[in-house]
């Protein structure tokens, strides 16, 4: 009887552990292979047709609020995502992209509000980091008492806080989380820097959240609490999701406007950023092809 039973139990465990591995596999994604695309993403049409009409071969595929234009750059396969405006767009645009397409790496590029002053239109930021910088929890206010944004606490939805997200563990997710660009790809768009000609290219933060902030005092408390250089709506979206499914990512961000300088809003900018990628990406194909010789 008792060896019937660690039968059983030996084969629970193994039907289990299948299962786990099973589990995992769809999960993650796949280790990169030579020819997974390169994922490039850009919210609005004038942030994603020009580097679209860049390929070779190109089909059209639609996904909810996401239009994804494949083909080839130089002979090596892109992916176009035109993710649509917004954190739920480009989420929801980042996971489908991964799971169909297994990009090796997904650069999220477009425009952005400059919080920096020493920052011009058509200045370009490489997002060493981004950070979701619209998640807030507001100190206790008895009615009538008004409402302090700048006293709001940076809250981490990442943070595995109690259900109710009150207590000691709340404490943990009073920080904002910050999500590291690629270090591989950041050093190779640095060291592009020079090539391109609208303005100077440097490395900073890239704060993202559904706002578009014109309060100068808002500006400089989100540049000074959070480090941010600029703002936009999708980028911090998208790398959350490129880091749960182990995704290279990095954000490229051209500064279409900047209220701390009076920089006016200049629609051109969108092509002048995906211009710079072009010659990041370009060059990123040149090092594959080196490493596979
Ligand atoms: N604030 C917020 N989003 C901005 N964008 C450009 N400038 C700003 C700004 N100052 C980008 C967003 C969004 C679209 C409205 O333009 O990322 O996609």
């Amino acid at each position: 009887m008792k060896k019937l039973f660690c039968c059983i139990a030996v084969c629970y465990l193994f039907i289990a552990t299948q299962a786990l591995a099973q589990m995992k596999q769809v999960e993650v994604a796949p280790a990169a292979t030579p020819r997974q695309p390169i994922m490039i993403q850009g919210p609005m049409p004038i942030e994603a047709e020009f580097f679209a009409a860049l390929l070779d071969d190109v089909h059209t595929e639609h996904s909810g609020n996401a239009t994804f234009y494949t083909g080839t750059l130089n002979g090596y396969p892109v992916v176009v995502a035109q993710t649509g405006k917004g954190l739920e767009n480009t989420a929801a645009a980042t996971a489908i992209g991964i799971t169909r397409y297994r990009p090796r790496i997904i650069i999220n590029q477009g425009t952005s509000g400059g919080h920096d002053p020493k920052l011009q239109v058509g200045d370009i930021v490489l997002g060493a980091r981004s950070v979701n910088a619209a998640n807030f929890k507001t100190p206790h206010r008895k009615a009538g008492e008004g409402s302090a944004p700048l006293n709001w606490l940076p809250m981490d939805l990442m943070a595995s806080a109690g259900s109710a997200g009150e207590g000691d563990s709340a404490a943990k997710a009073e920080k904002a989380r910050f999500y590291a660009g690629d270090k591989a790809l950041l050093a190779l768009a640095l060291s592009l820097k020079d090539t391109y000609t609208h303005g100077k290219v440097v490395t900073g933060t890239i704060g993202s959240g559904n706002f578009w902030n014109n309060e100068l005092d808002r500006i400089a408390w989100l540049h000074d609490n959070l480090g941010t250089s600029v703002e936009e709506m999708e980028t911090a979206s998208a790398a959350q999701i490129a880091h749960a499914y182990q995704t290279p990512f990095l954000g490229i961000r051209i500064l279409s406007n900047n209220i701390t300088n009076q920089g006016h809003y200049d629609p051109q900018t969108a092509r002048a950023c995906q211009q710079f990628v072009q010659t990041v990406v370009t060059a990123y194909i040149q090092q594959l092809r080196q490493t596979a010789d």
